[in-house]
């Protein structure tokens, strides 16, 4: 059987509201235009199992959660994307984007709960086995401006539903203050893998800045 080249990784980071999932889906539109196979998937998410984890971490009703809990909750949603997704369609050679992974773990719950990047790079190298994205596209804005935005977002998505998805935008400035410093340093640690794309700009514009990133990181840098 002749060799498949593995696929890329690709993941997308940032607060909430800074437009990533939008972003992300204009990616795949490109990607699949070019003939790659594309696949999609987000964090908490993705699986059967993710989705049911994620209305757990992210619903308002969920009271008293510490925060050792919250991230081996995060890593049970990563552990079972890796297996049940990313790894098999890298294998297949298909392209993978994934709407935040563990560098959101190290933000928010490294950074914002105060838990530290070392047990969370720990965690990461035993609960995944270490995989590291090929490439990381950080989005970053003005820490209000993204708060509204994610806060108008949710009200609006938990008119008439049974849920919400509300229990981390009612984490105060400070906290998410705590979130972007962290994504910040992990961007100035890992500058060959993390690109900061301002997300300020038009959405159209942003996403010529991610395609150019793109094709400088993954497809001229491959050949
Ligand atoms: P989103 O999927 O709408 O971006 O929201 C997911 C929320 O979960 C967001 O507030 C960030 C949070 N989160 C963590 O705190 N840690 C994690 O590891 C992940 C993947 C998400």
């Amino acid at each position: 059987m002749p060799h498949k080249e593995r696929g890329k990784f690709i993941t997308f980071e940032g607060l909430d509201g800074v437009g990533k999932s939008t972003q992300l889906e204009k990616l795949a539109v490109h990607l699949r235009k070019q003939g790659l196979k594309v696949i999609k998937t987000r964090e908490p998410g993705g699986t059967l199992l993710g989705e049911q984890l994620r209305t757990v971490l992210l619903s308002s009703r969920t009271s008293g959660l510490s925060p050792l809990a919250e991230l081996a909750l995060m890593f049970a949603d990563r552990a079972q994307d890796i297996d049940e997704k990313i790894l098999p369609a890298l294998a297949r050679g298909q392209w993978v984007l994934c709407d935040r992974f563990t560098d959101s773990s190290e933000a928010y719950q490294g950074g914002g709960r105060g838990l530290g990047s070392d047990l969370v790079l720990q965690l990461h190298g035993t609960l995944c086995r270490n995989l590291q994205p090929d490439l990381t596209i950080l989005m970053v804005s003005d820490l209000g401006a993204n708060l509204a935005r994610a806060r108008r977002r949710n009200i609006e998505q938990a008119k008439g539903a049974d849920n919400d998805e509300n229990r981390f935008e009612r984490e105060n400035h400070a906290f998410y203050k705590r979130v972007l410093d962290a994504y910040l340093s992990i961007a100035e640690r890992e500058p060959q893998r993390v690109v900061q794309i301002d997300a300020r700009e038009p959405a159209g514009k942003v996403h010529k800045k991610i395609v150019e990133t793109v094709e400088e990181r993954l497809v001229r840098g491959s050949n």
